[in-house]
């Protein structure tokens, strides 16, 4: 049975996660403008189609508010105390689309740039992956990206997630030879997450 651990609330009533360095935690109306700046840029949009234009990224927090309503978990933004309000996001989301393994829970994160090689999105992402099992109870989490994405495969790898390169997958919502078209997919079972991560606790 999974051992159920509960976490802070905001007012609103969805769940706030902490780690050492990092706070999770519902998204404001102030992110907005910074997060429209991230999508914007290239380095940070390098493995998706195309940066997003301003009302784009709005659109996406309305589409993250409604995936907390609905499931009580999502992307959560990531807020890095004394150093800045918003650095991005990272959490747990359903995919839309079908393919081989879905339906299922994907992680995953973005930040900034200027927040990338400090180890903030592998903090926040083993908080997530804690949450997923623990509080939500999951039996699996995957994640995926584009096959060249060394930085989010890295994330993948440290929080112990693993490749089977049979679940390597053409994006279902991409052309065939489109750039970004070939993924891999991650995953890790929770059974898997509790013997290395858990023992203790
Ligand atoms: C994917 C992404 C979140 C990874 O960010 P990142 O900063 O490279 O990831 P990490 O948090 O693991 O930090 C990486 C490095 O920080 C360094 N680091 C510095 N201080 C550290 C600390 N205190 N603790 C841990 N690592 C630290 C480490 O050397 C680590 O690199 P290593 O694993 O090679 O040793 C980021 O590149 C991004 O937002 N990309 C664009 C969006 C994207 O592609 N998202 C995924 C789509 S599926």
């Amino acid at each position: 049975m999974a051992f159920r651990m509960t976490a802070p609330l905001s007012q609103s009533g969805l769940p706030i996660l902490r780690t050492k360095r990092v706070i999770l935690r519902e998204w404001r109306d102030s992110d907005l403008t910074p997060f429209a700046a991230m999508n914007a840029d290239q380095a940070v949009m390098e493995h998706f189609p195309a940066p997003l234009r301003a009302l784009e990224s709005d659109a996406l927090v309305e589409r993250i508010r409604a995936h907390f309503a609905k499931h009580h978990f999502g992307l959560w933004a990531i807020e890095i105390p004394n150093v800045t309000p918003f650095a991005g996001f990272c959490g747990l989301a359903v995919p839309q689309f079908e393919a081989k393994f879905t339906p299922c829970v994907e992680i995953g994160w973005r930040l900034a740039s200027e927040y990338w090689g400090r180890g903030y999105a592998t903090e926040a992402a083993r908080a997530v992956l804690a949450y997923a099992f623990d509080t939500v109870g999951l039996d699996e989490v995957v994640s995926f990206t584009a096959a060249q994405n060394a930085r989010s495969i890295n994330v993948m790898s440290k929080i112990g997630m693993q490749r089977n390169t049979e679940d390597d997958f053409n994006h279902p919502l991409l052309p065939k030879d489109h750039r970004i078209s070939k993924h891999v997919l991650y995953r890790i079972s929770r059974n898997a997450h509790r013997s290395t991560h858990h023992i203790g606790r």
